[in-house]
């Protein structure tokens, strides 16, 4: 049963950049997911494998993005990235570097290949004209322009179509065109662009694309746009640009699409100086190491066309493969806001085991294209039937007698050494499927084994052989079967759902799930006690799940609508007289002394000097500041407040705060103000 492991493989593997302004959501997840599925089949199989990833983080998009939230874009970026990789940790996808095209590696990787290609002859400059914002001070991208269709006068119509009756055209051509951004009135300005002579490459990029690097399905759409011509590329923008400024081209900053890439170059880097690693054998042009880019079919072109293309001019290795996988649908149809089908990853994980839609998306993947419906009815039968009714079912009908009969260990032989044999193998065809990406087949393939360890455990009835005298040793050697038929089962299933292998090598106290770890049969081995490894899919989460997207749409129709910030959620109240507000008698207080309140989590009790007099408030301030920062400290009071019985004392007037739950502001008088002024 020896089977001597191949050699281990230098393999390197990236998933797209997600970009850094919005949440990661279930379309995303289909890829992170089918990446490192594949990822953590090579490091079972023993192979040194490294998957790395990273935000992308520039263009107008997120700078928009940003101001609009009134902050700056670094700021943005940082905290999505923290938001993505905290969403990607929860499924379970393990990057062994998450880094940022906004970084210094990034920097420098795009400052050499364009030198490169520019010093081979490759960039050529160019005057464009485009649409211009003279408010804003910005150059238009197409989606960023409204406007009349010219066809049919269908107002409110974006950039270069028109939804209403698919007309296509320029922006140029749309009647009373606007800026969407500042709502003026654009004007065609010229500028100098830079760009990548894609044309340069056509031989290149033909033979590349015949030589199997990409699916079959891919390479013919590839050959349709070879055959109508390739273009020279602009890749550069004007400032102001959320970038990297290009090098001898003082406000000319790259394309976001050119340092996207590049990115995948710049996190491994990153990674190889934090663990000693050869960036060069995986990078420079002849490496026997693997690099695998998995995509969706939407960005085929920058992957298949300009990034092998602006490797190969700047000399450095092109990739072995690029994997494209089809998109994400929910119940048959495109996500929805309104249907609430657009399912944002934290949402999913505040309501579902991640590890449910990591075995679906397993259980439908193929090598293929094609889209991937998430049939949520479909989903929640699948996983319950499988991984539930069917393998863990076999652990958890077997470990009682172990325990009981075995004191917690299997039996010493095997009792069906053929079957676990065949288990054994099956995981050679399985292995295949995996590594050529055909997830479902060896999904299938497992819960094939899995049916039939649950028939061998049935047709052998250990409960009834229990109850009768003397067979408590041939009901410990079918329940040993059983949990070594188990341990096979996990062993195929770990890349697909790590956490609950993780607990069935707890369980089995095994060191290791990996591939080869298979091959040794569990005989008098210690297991230990059984606890559910995982719980059926529940029907109501799957409802508050789709309840609480459709709330996700409400609140971002909020931020769209009304100006953003406190007036959204709290609007001026209603206009009163001067007369009114000069009742109202403010003055400045120094805060004496501020203690804590026994009994009440959100209040302060402050004694507070008003230069003569003395008075003691209750504040609501306890969540944002603690007592001694507050003793000394100027602030502003109502003094003509009628004194209000608390449950804690008497509070005489009241200091004023900005704020809400997610942050309280005392407000204080610049320095020079004294105690007992009025503020009027
Ligand atoms: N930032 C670019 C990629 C740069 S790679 C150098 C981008 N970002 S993205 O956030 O829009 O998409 C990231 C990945 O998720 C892409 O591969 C994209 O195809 C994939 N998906 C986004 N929505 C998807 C579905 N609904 N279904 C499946 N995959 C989807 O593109
Ligand atoms: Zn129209």
């Amino acid at each position: 049963m020896s089977n001597t492991a191949s050699a281990p493989r230098k393999i390197l593997v990236t998933s797209a950049l997600p970009y850094a302004n919005g949440a990661i959501h279930l379309g995303h997840l289909l890829e992170y997911i089918q990446t490192d599925i594949w990822v953590r089949f090579q490091k079972s199989r023993g192979h040194e494998c490294h998957y790395v990833c990273a935000d992308d983080a520039h263009g107008t998009a997120i700078m928009l993005r940003a101001e609009q939230e009134g902050i700056t874009s670094e700021a943005l970026i940082e905290r999505v990235s923290r938001e993505h990789q905290q969403d990607f940790a929860h499924f379970g996808v393990a990057f062994d570097n998450y880094h940022s095209t906004h970084s210094d590696e990034n920097r420098y990787f795009s400052e050499l290949i364009y030198t490169r290609l520019r010093d081979a002859g490759h960039i050529a400059t160019r005057d464009i004209e485009q649409m211009y914002d003279p408010v804003k001070g910005l150059f238009l991208a197409d989606r960023f322009i409204k406007g009349t269709c010219p066809k049919c006068g269908a107002d409110d119509q974006y950039g270069d179509n028109c939804e209403a009756c698919s007309a296509t055209y320029t922006p140029a051509e749309l009647i009373d065109p606007v800026s969407a951004i500042s709502g003026a009135t654009p004007e065609v300005r010229s500028s100098t662009h830079y760009f990548f002579k894609l044309p340069d490459f056509a031989d290149f990029l033909e033979a590349w694309i015949r030589d199997d690097h990409v699916q079959p399905q891919i390479r013919n759409k590839l050959m349709e746009w070879f055959e109508s011509g390739l273009n020279e590329w602009d890749i550069s923008r004007d400032a102001p640009y959320f970038g990297f400024e290009i090098p001898d081209a003082p406000g000319k900053y790259f394309y976001v699409w050119l340092d996207a890439p590049i990115g995948y170059l710049a996190s491994f880097k990153h990674l190889c100086k934090r663990e000693g690693l050869d960036f060069d054998a995986y990078w420079q042009k002849g490496s026997d190491a693997e690099v695998y880019h998995f995509i969706g079919k939407d960005i085929v072109y920058f992957h298949a066309l300009f990034w092998p293309a602006m490797l190969h001019g700047a000399n450095f290795r092109t990739p072995t493969a690029v994997n494209c996988h089809g998109f994400v649908t929910v119940n048959g149809a495109k996500m929805s806001k309104s249907r609430g089908t657009f399912i944002k990853a934290s949402t999913y994980a505040e309501y579902l085991n991640p590890e449910y839609l990591r075995y679906y998306f397993a259980a439908k993947l193929t090598s293929r294209v094609d889209d991937l419906d998430l049939n949520l009815e479909d989903f929640a039968q699948r996983v319950n039937s499988d991984l539930v009714g069917k393998v863990v079912n076999i652990a958890s009908r077997c470990a009682g007698f172990i325990k009981k009969l075995g004191g917690g260990r299997l039996s010493a032989h095997c009792a069906e050494p053929e079957m676990v044999a065949r288990f054994i193998a099956a995981g050679d065809a399985i292995a295949e499927d995996f590594e050529a990406r055909e997830f479902g087949r060896a999904m299938r393939k497992v819960m094939e084994l899995a049916d039939e360890a649950n028939t061998y455990i049935a047709d052998a009835e250990p409960w009834v052989l229990a109850k009768q005298e003397g067979r408590e040793q041939q009901v410990l050697d079918i329940c040993s079967v059983g949990v070594n038929l188990f341990r096979q089962l996990m062993v195929y299933l770990a890349p697909v759902v790590p956490s609950m292998a993780e607990s069935a090598r707890e369980f089995l106290k095994l060191d290791t799930l990996d591939w080869e770890s298979r091959q040794k049969v569990l005989l008098d081995h210690e297991i230990a006690k059984f606890k559910p490894l995982m719980t059926r899919v529940e029907h109501d989460k799957i409802d508050a799940m789709i309840a609480t997207s459709k709330e996700d749409l409400v609140e971002e129709q909020k931020l769209k609508e009304t100006p953003k910030g406190p007036l959204a959620d709290d609007p001026i109240a209603p206009e009163i007289a001067f007369d009114d507000f000069a009742k109202v008698d403010l003055r400045i207080a120094r805060i004496g002394s501020a203690e804590y309140v026994e009994g009440a989590d959100k209040l302060l009790k402050l004694t507070l000097d008003l230069g003569g007099e003395t008075r003691t408030v209750f504040a609501g301030i306890r969540a944002a500041y603690a007592p001694e920062a507050l003793e000394g400290r100027m602030t502003v009071m109502v003094a003509n407040l009628a004194p209000r019985k608390m449950r804690f004392g008497v509070s005489e007037g009241m200091v004023l705060a900005a704020g809400s739950d997610e942050g309280i502001y005392l407000l204080s008088p610049d320095s020079g103000a004294e105690p007992g002024q009025r503020v009027k």
